[in-house]
């Protein structure tokens, strides 16, 4: 199958906010250290430009999660496949995910983490999808709210393809 990419969000739109973001999170963090912890594999590329804005006092860490299903749509039951390397107990944590869509994965990676004491547990997101939130889940800094559309680009994939774009773009299916 084909595929064709309408630009939604173009790579200089991407850039300004990302710088935007890390200005917003240094101001209520302060110059306090931060770890961010990117879930993999689609805010990679969110996480490497964010944390270039956030200066030094950073830390960077990954989990990654997988959405267990054995159809097309998710069952909501996640499972964790990376753990993270680093203890966070009383410290200053950012999940840094790449799309917030029924909230379900990041509910539970919230729960999990809550449970080993940080200082501090916030969520940052490049884009949200409002209309397809499942689990009402509290954000703290929000890129972009997109339309319930799927999306590729900017370390978001389709079938591992697309995550290389510097841009965002929703797919079209000829
Ligand atoms: P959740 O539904 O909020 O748990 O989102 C789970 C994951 O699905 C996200 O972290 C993304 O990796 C992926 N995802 C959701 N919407 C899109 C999309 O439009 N394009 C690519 N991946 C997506
Ligand atoms: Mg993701």
């Amino acid at each position: 199958m084909k595929h064709n990419i309408d630009v939604l969000i173009d790579a200089k739109a991407v850039q300004a906010k990302v710088k935007e973001m890390a200005e917003a999170i240094r101001s209520d963090f302060g110059n306090e250290p931060l770890l961010l912890v990117a879930v993999l594999k689609g805010s990679y590329m969110f996480v490497s430009d964010l944390c270039r804005h956030l200066g030094s006092n950073v830390e960077v860490d990954f989990v990654q999660v997988r959405s267990y299903n054995g159809g097309t749509v998710s069952s909501g039951n996640i499972q964790i496949r990376k753990d993270l390397d680093i203890n966070i107990e009383g410290i200053n944590v950012v999940i840094v995910e790449d799309i917030i869509d029924s909230g379900a994965t990041l509910d539970h990676l919230l729960a999990m983490l809550k449970t080993r004491e940080p200082k501090a547990l916030k969520v940052a997101t490049l884009l949200s999808k409002p209309d397809a939130r499942r689990v009402n889940v509290p954000v703290d800094y929000v890129g972009f709210e997109i339309p319930n559309e799927f999306v590729v680009g900017y370390g978001l994939d389709l079938a591992e393809k697309y995550r290389n774009l510097t841009y965002i773009g929703v797919l079209r299916q000829d």
